[in-house]
């Protein structure tokens, strides 16, 4: 018997790659999304979630849903951010949930994200404690989270939490990266120790159907990695590399950089509005954000199989110059 899929979110980086898969796998899928896209799936069904009600008859037959719609993490949050992420968040998960049980789904897997524990540290503050979550998003993801996992709502929820996903097309983080260092403004950072984990979208979405149908993973949450963390200066090396460019033998020294960023923090509270290179952005650049994704290794014996470095050209090959 074929399983029925219900994808969110399935027109955005995620969704398609997993949709796509899904169907290689034999589901059918059925996705929702906010306004009408062509994709790799047999229905779509057009929702604001948190906003409009989620049809009952959307989830009927459906095995299991994925849950990936939501309001993507931003460097700038500015007041009111944490109600606007949980109406985003919280409030559609809650919806799919009421639906899911009112029609006796049995699996749930959400997207959450490795902010839902915070910026990458060490444990929390009480022994055996998760760190908690510091951005508004990663508190709205924590909320979602707990929802899934204690309303009883599916015999099997499962929560994944994707580090830094890469992929073609990349968005956000990579996407800036990568055109700044194309339109040669990017600085020759120097290697200054930081690590940020990261996973290829394959990979991710590997992990997203053994989790939908290993019993093992009922109930458990996931932190999912490539396993390597990268620096900022190694992955800026990867695109340059993929450029076909050459490494400068020179790096910015670091107090110059800090420099610059003071700079941008002036001209931010001058204008009122944040200057594209400040403090925060530098700290987001060369800090580390760490996690460990060995437990679902060990637990249902996933592998991931892409590293930053061999798939970077085809990265790199799939981002347009900026505008
Ligand atoms: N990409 C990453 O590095 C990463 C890392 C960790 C966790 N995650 C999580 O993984 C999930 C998928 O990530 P992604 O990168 O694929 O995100 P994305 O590219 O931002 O796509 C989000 C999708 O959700 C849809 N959506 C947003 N709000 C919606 C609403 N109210 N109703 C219906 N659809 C809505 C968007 O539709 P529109 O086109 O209409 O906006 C879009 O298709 C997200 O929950 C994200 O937080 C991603």
């Amino acid at each position: 018997m074929t399983n029925i899929a219900l994808v969110t979110g399935a027109s955005g980086f995620i969704g398609p790659s997993l949709c796509r898969h899904l169907k290689a796998a034999g589901w059918q899928v059925r996705a929702i999304m906010r306004r009408p896209v062509p994709g790799p799936w047999d229905a779509s069904i057009l929702i604001d979630l948190g906003r409009e009600p989620v049809p009952l008859e959307t989830l009927a037959d459906v095995d299991c849903v994925f849950h990936l719609a939501g309001k993507a993490h931003a460097l700038a949050q500015g007041p009111g951010a944490d109600e606007e992420y949980r109406l985003a968040n919280c409030r559609s998960t809650l919806d799919l949930l009421a639906a899911s049980r009112a029609q006796g789904v049995r699996g749930f897997v959400y997207f959450s994200s490795v902010k839902a524990i915070g910026e990458g540290g060490g444990p929390g503050d009480d022994p055996g404690s998760e760190p908690a979550a510091l951005s508004p998003y990663g508190r709205s993801k924590r909320a979602a989270e707990d929802a899934v996992l204690t309303s009883g709502a599916v015999p099997h929820p499962v929560v994944l939490r994707p580090s830094l996903v890469y992929g073609p097309n990349p968005k956000g983080y990579l996407e800036l990266l990568i055109r700044a260092v194309r339109a040669g403004w990017f600085p020759p950072l120097p290697d200054l120790g930081n690590a940020r984990s990261m996973v290829h979208r394959d990979d991710l979405v590997a992990a997203t159907l053994r989790c939908a149908i290993d019993p093992r993973a009922r109930g458990q949450t996931y932190v999912v990695t490539d396993g390597t963390p990268y620096s900022t200066r190694q992955v800026y090396e990867f695109i340059l590399t993929s450029l076909g460019r050459r490494v400068p033998g020179w790096t910015l020294p670091p107090g110059l950089l800090r420099l610059a960023a003071r700079g941008g923090d002036v001209l931010g509270r001058m204008r009122g509005s944040r200057f594209v290179f400040d403090s925060d952005v530098l700290d987001k650049l060369i800090g580390s954000a760490v996690y460990d994704g060995s437990q679902i290794c060990r637990e249902l014996g996933f592998r991931p199989h892409r590293g930053l470095g061999e798939s970077m050209a085809e990265i790199v090959a799939s981002t347009r110059p900026a505008p």
